[in-house]
């Protein structure tokens, strides 16, 4: 598996974790904890930010490694929904039109997905998590990154990173506790109890400490971030903590009305402890701080746990300890990204998502050349009209519940058949998007993994003596190496086809085969390639859910066509002059085809004897 980056981008500093996933738990690969420049000035920042990116982005190549980024937690929204016990399709719909009643915006303006938490007790109702964040600010937050040439294949939002980290980093969570990350601008809690857990975004942070520091010394906002990081030496520190003092009682206001928010919900929360992460939980005397003003226990996370995670022995343990507080995040979003995260939800635009499915199936290589088609015909907008498509259906469809219950059915069968023809089409839309994961899925199985293995001893020799039988066997191997059996899989064009007013692929294929000169014709190689990859892919593609075709009639649908074979040097097949490099020879063929799916079925007739019955 390749690695994965976590990279928080947050308004104090760039802190990023790269991750691997080994046999023995995630091991921590590297880390990066990149500050900005200290000032109090928001139009700066952008700047900031792209001199950290460039920075990082000049000491690590990111390659095929999974980017996992975090949307701020104020910019996100989070509802917590009980829903009767259904099963896990159904689940989706139901949370689908709950998603459109919960989101204060239209559904086509936000990116959202869903977690459904552990069930207390089975057969119980069900509890889901919905997550959204206005699509425009992703998309925003996305080209920022796209211009330093990072294109994340994860996005989530911050607070889920934290949850995601500290249940990762092991410890009980059967006592409800308050995780607090205190940042520069914003402070993420959320509370962990049991199976349950709330977020919720504070306004008061770090700088907030800071700025009342400069006031009331009258020292300018980077004179006061120095004073405050130092207070511990400071003989002033008492003077300097009572001027600290009402920001942190404001802070403790807004975390007394958030838990007493979320008891109002769940009566029976009851807070047993307070968790800190963020660097602005360095501050000195704030645990002690917390504990009196809360009367329960308050720690900061001073490790990480054996069992959790593993340290790459380049990593820099000091560097580590010291910046840990702030690592939290990427941490959380790298745990994602391997797979392990407790709360997966993945705001990416559903192109980005699809490019890092066909990330994790293919070579980074072919991945490429694949996702230059996405833009074809998956495009973002493409699928949020068709999103809201189906919500207007699905919305028609329960309206049209409660009117066939009181309407003569007759009337109420034939509406019914038109909201199901159009949910079908757009439910074949949603498949659509798999088709040509499936396809490469299959595509895939049907390219030869190896390169061809010893052929066996026929069976007179394997009675004969031993060196006759290596002769052979290195004979074999020879000749296997003149004419090598790999088939190489040069290029994947794909474009949209309209298959009986359906949405279908045209795919196109390049293959190249080398062979043995003078003993084997090109025709016979064409033959071999058709006999056994292309016939091999055709019958992996002629089940369910494929449907195969070439011509423009429905009636030649199951078959593909394979060129004429092209003899050229090297593996481009432009590349014809290099006979006397050494260049491999090469047969080169097309094979082109179109898969879509079968066309809908046609509602069937009411049965004779049901029309207007009950
Ligand atoms: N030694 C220290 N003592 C007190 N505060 C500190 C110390 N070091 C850093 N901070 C504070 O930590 C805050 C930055 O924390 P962090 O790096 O977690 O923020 P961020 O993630 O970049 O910001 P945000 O979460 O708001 O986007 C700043 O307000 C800074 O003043
Ligand atoms: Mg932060």
């Amino acid at each position: 598996m390749a690695s994965v980056w976590g990279i928080d981008i947050g308004k104090a500093a760039l802190k990023a974790v790269k991750l691997r996933r080994t046999r023995e738990g995630l091991e921590i690969q590297a880390i990066e904890h990149i500050p900005y420049p200290i000032e109090d000035d928001e139009d700066e920042r952008q700047e900031h930010v792209n001199d950290a990116l460039r920075s990082f982005l000049s000491k690590h190549r990111i390659g095929s490694d999974t980017v996992v980024v975090g949307i701020p937690g104020q910019h996100a929204l989070s509802r917590f929904i009980q829903l009767p016990p259904v099963d896990r399709s159904k689940l989706a719909v139901m949370v689908r039109m709950e998603a459109q009643q919960q989101i204060p915006f239209p559904i086509s303006e936000v990116n959202w997905d869903f977690v459904q938490l552990p069930q207390e007790e089975p057969g119980g109702e069900v509890e889901v998590g919905i997550f959204a964040t206005r699509s425009e600010l992703i998309d925003g937050f996305l080209a920022d990154m796209q211009e330093h040439g990072l294109q994340p294949d994860i996005v989530t939002i911050v607070p889920l990173a934290i949850y995601n980290f500290v249940r990762h980093n092991g410890g009980e969570f059967d006592e409800a506790t308050v995780i607090l990350d205190i940042g520069a601008e914003h402070t993420d809690l959320v509370i962990v109890d049991g199976e349950r857990f709330w977020i919720r975004n504070l306004r008061i942070a770090g700088n907030d400490i800071t700025k009342a520091l400069a006031e009331r010394f009258k020292i300018p906002f980077a004179e006061a971030e120095k004073l405050k990081r130092s207070s511990s030496k400071s003989p002033q520190a008492r003077k300097i903590f009572s001027a600290m003092k009402p920001v942190l009682k404001d802070l403790l206001g807004e975390i007394h009305r958030s838990v007493g928010f979320f008891k109002s919900q769940a009566e029976d929360l009851d807070v047993k402890r307070m968790i800190l992460l963020g660097d602005g939980a360095k501050l000195k005397n704030l645990t002690k701080f917390f504990k009196e003003e809360l009367g329960y226990p308050v720690t900061r996370v001073q490790r990480l746990e054996e069992e959790s995670f593993i340290i790459d022995p380049d990593v820099d343990l000091d560097v580590l300890k010291k910046h840990l507080l702030g690592l939290a995040v990427p941490l959380g979003l790298a745990v994602q990204g391997a797979g392990e995260a407790r709360c997966a939800v993945n705001l990416a635009p559903q192109t980005l998502q699809l490019q890092a499915q066909l990330k994790a199936k293919l070579p980074l290589a072919l991945a490429t050349v694949v996702c230059s088609w996405l833009a074809l015909g998956l495009s973002y907008s493409y699928w949020t009209s068709n999103r809201d498509a189906l919500g207007r259906t699905l919305k028609s469809i329960k309206k049209l519940n409660a009117y066939q219950a009181i309407q003569a059915e007759a009337e109420g069968l034939k509406d019914f058949a038109k909201e199901e023809k159009a949910a079908r089409e757009l439910a074949a839309l949603g498949e659509g998007r798999l088709l040509m994961l499936d396809f490469l899925d299959a595509l895939g199985q049907e390219l030869p993994k190896e390169n061809g293995a010893l052929t066996p001893l026929p069976a007179d020799l394997r009675r004969g003596p031993v060196n006759k039988q290596i002769d052979y066997l290195l004979e074999q191997e020879a000749r296997r190496k003149k004419n090598d059996r790999r088939l190489w899989l040069l290029d994947l064009d794909v474009g949209t086809v309209s298959m009986d007013e359906r949405r279908g692929y045209k795919v196109v294929l390049t293959v190249a085969k080398s062979y043995d000169r003078g003993n084997v014709e090109p025709s016979a190689v064409r033959e071999e390639i058709k006999a056994s990859f292309v016939a091999g892919l055709r019958s992996r593609l002629t089940d369910a859910p494929f449907y195969v075709r070439t011509g423009p009639s429905a009636s030649e649908y199951g078959d593909m066509t394979v060129s004429t074979p092209q003899i050229a040097y090297g593996l481009n097949p432009a590349n014809r002059e290099d006979r006397d490099t050494g260049a491999l020879e090469c047969v080169f063929v097309t094979v082109s085809f179109e898969i879509g799916f079968p066309p809908p079925e046609a509602p069937k007739p009411p049965a004779e004897g049901e029309e207007g019955g009950e």
